[in-house]
């Protein structure tokens, strides 16, 4: 066998071959392994025309097939999949090679693996792949973590292969050393469970506060899409919520279960912040909507509690409302963007990535499932002042959220007032209203602290820490 493959692919289910093809498309001659040899057999059946393509039948073949420093590209399913192939193939390598987790990896596993593949003198390059099977087809969204060396290696082709934004820039950049890819496309995804509740609570609000049937509420979405809202997720809402069920005749909303699943990135992104201290309650909210509605048998028991029935509004008033609707999806939505990227500087300040956060968003802008015309404002943003504390506090976000305040509240109130749960919402508004607040009650919390468990309380007057002799006469003696 000649060593000609520029790259090699192993593991060629949905998300590995159409990767693979994407590369070929693009020009690359591609090595292709699967442990179940028919599946190589029939990507080459299927689309062998479409470019260059080796197909091998085993590690060693594989191996022998990659030009030097070899790439090998694996795409199998988190965990410990992805460690047997890497104890497979390892031995097979050679110092300065790549192996490339194209997998949704926990971080961590990616910074445990990079070490010790880097000991081996191997490059470990974690990275994350947005965009779903089309998206690995005709270019996803790619965040590539490992060394300097392996991006000037692999970057060319990844983003040759990655979609482009508009303005025809690849949306393929080097997020930093070892986890930082994997961690950035968890974040990704648990931004993209907050825009998703968020677009599901708008639905839910213009359904049962403005009193719209579906194929109204897609009509809304397309003018929406057609603003500053416009993104791939409202764009697929309104195609589904105009869908009608071909076996019922009923819109296909009504007819699918009400229970969300996931497939975990969602929560991996709340637990990491939660240890990361960052408040991602958006985020947090979202994760736990998609966990209520899977209750069946809770909800079920819960059914005949009371609660209000929505008033039907006057067309005229539902069409307010529905404008009133779009501001509050949109500054919540600034809100979850913020959170997300507050706990991407936190990942990068903690594992010293030094992560390009206006880098990010220029990349999300083509192939991910959370790509969106927005996305350009917060490169804006961060380009303006890389070390802005938060997303909300650019001048512009600023006063986008000021201008849509009023509604955000109106659209809070009106369903808290009807009974419709609006976690996301009311979530976005409490951290925008707690960001701003001159005084939290957190002071309570540490007076309350210092009473039961000594815990100690700073002052606003003073530096150090403080205890008071709670109860009896010594009540007021502060010891610093
Ligand atoms: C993407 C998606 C992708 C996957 C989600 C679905 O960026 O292409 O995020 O990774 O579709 O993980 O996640 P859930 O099954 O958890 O909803």
């Amino acid at each position: 066998m000649s060593t000609q493959a520029d790259i090699g692919v192993t593991g060629l289910a949905v998300m590995g071959g159409n990767l693979a093809r994407n590369f070929a498309r693009n020009g690359y001659t591609v090595a292709l392994y699967n442990r179940t040899a028919a599946r190589t057999r029939a990507l080459v059946d299927e689309h062998g025309d479409e470019g260059a393509f080796v197909a091998t039948e085993t590690p060693e073949e594989f191996v022998a097939a990659l030009k030097r420093p070899r790439r090998l590209l694996v795409m199998v399913k988190a965990g410990e999949a992805t460690d047997a192939v890497i104890r497979q193939f390892a031995p097979l390598l050679e110092e300065g090679d790549v192996i490339i987790d194209g997998g949704n990896a926990h971080f961590e596993d990616t910074r445990r693996r990079e070490r010790e593949l880097r000991e081996q003198g191997l490059h470990f390059v974690g990275t994350g792949v947005s965009g779903g099977e089309e998206g690995a087809l005709n270019g996803p969204s790619i965040m590539p973590g490992g060394s300097k060396e392996s991006w000037q290696s692999l970057g060319p082709m990844l983003e040759k292969i990655s979609a482009k934004a508009e303005d025809g820039a690849p949306c393929a950049t080097h997020i930093g050393p070892d986890g930082a890819g994997h961690f950035v496309k968890m974040v990704h995804n648990g931004i993209e469970y907050a825009d998703m509740q968020l677009i599901a609570e708008a639905y839910d609000l213009l359904r049962r506060v403005a009193g719209y049937e579906p194929a109204r509420i897609a009509e809304v979405f397309r003018t929406w899409n057609t603003g500053r809202l416009d993104s791939y997720l409202i764009e697929i809402t309104a195609q589904v919520l105009a869908h009608t069920d071909a076996a019922t005749g009923r819109p296909f909303v009504d007819v699918v279960l009400d229970q969300a699943e996931q497939k975990g990135t969602g929560r991996w992104t709340v637990q990491t912040a939660l240890d990361l201290g960052v408040p991602v309650s958006g985020i947090a909210e979202a994760v736990f909507a998609r966990s209520l509605s899977g209750h069946a048998d809770l909800r079920e028991a819960s059914r005949e509690l009371a609660g209000p029935r929505p008033t039907p509004l006057s067309e005229e008033a539902a069409a307010a409302f529905a404008d009133q609707v779009e501001q509050a999806l949109y500054a919540s939505k600034v809100v979850s963007y913020t959170q997300g990227f507050h706990q991407i500087a936190a990942g990068s300040q903690t594992y010293d990535w030094d992560v390009d956060l206006g880098r990010v968003a220029s990349i999300w802008r083509g192939g991910c499932i959370i790509r969106a015309a927005f996305l350009d404002r917060i490169t804006a943003a961060y380009d303006k002042d890389p070390a802005l504390p938060s997303l909300l506090s650019d001048e512009r976000f600023a006063e986008e959220t000021a201008a849509a305040q009023d509604d955000w509240r109106a659209v809070v109130s009106a369903a808290v007032q009807g009974g419709v749960p609006v976690p996301g919402f009311s979530a976005a508004l409490a951290y925008y209203d707690a960001l701003r607040a001159e005084r939290l009650p957190a002071a309570l919390t540490q007076a309350q602290r210092d009473f039961f468990g000594a815990h100690t309380y700073r002052r606003t007057d003073r530096d150090g820490a403080f205890h008071t002799q709670w109860g009896g006469d010594r009540s007021e003696a502060d010891a610093g």
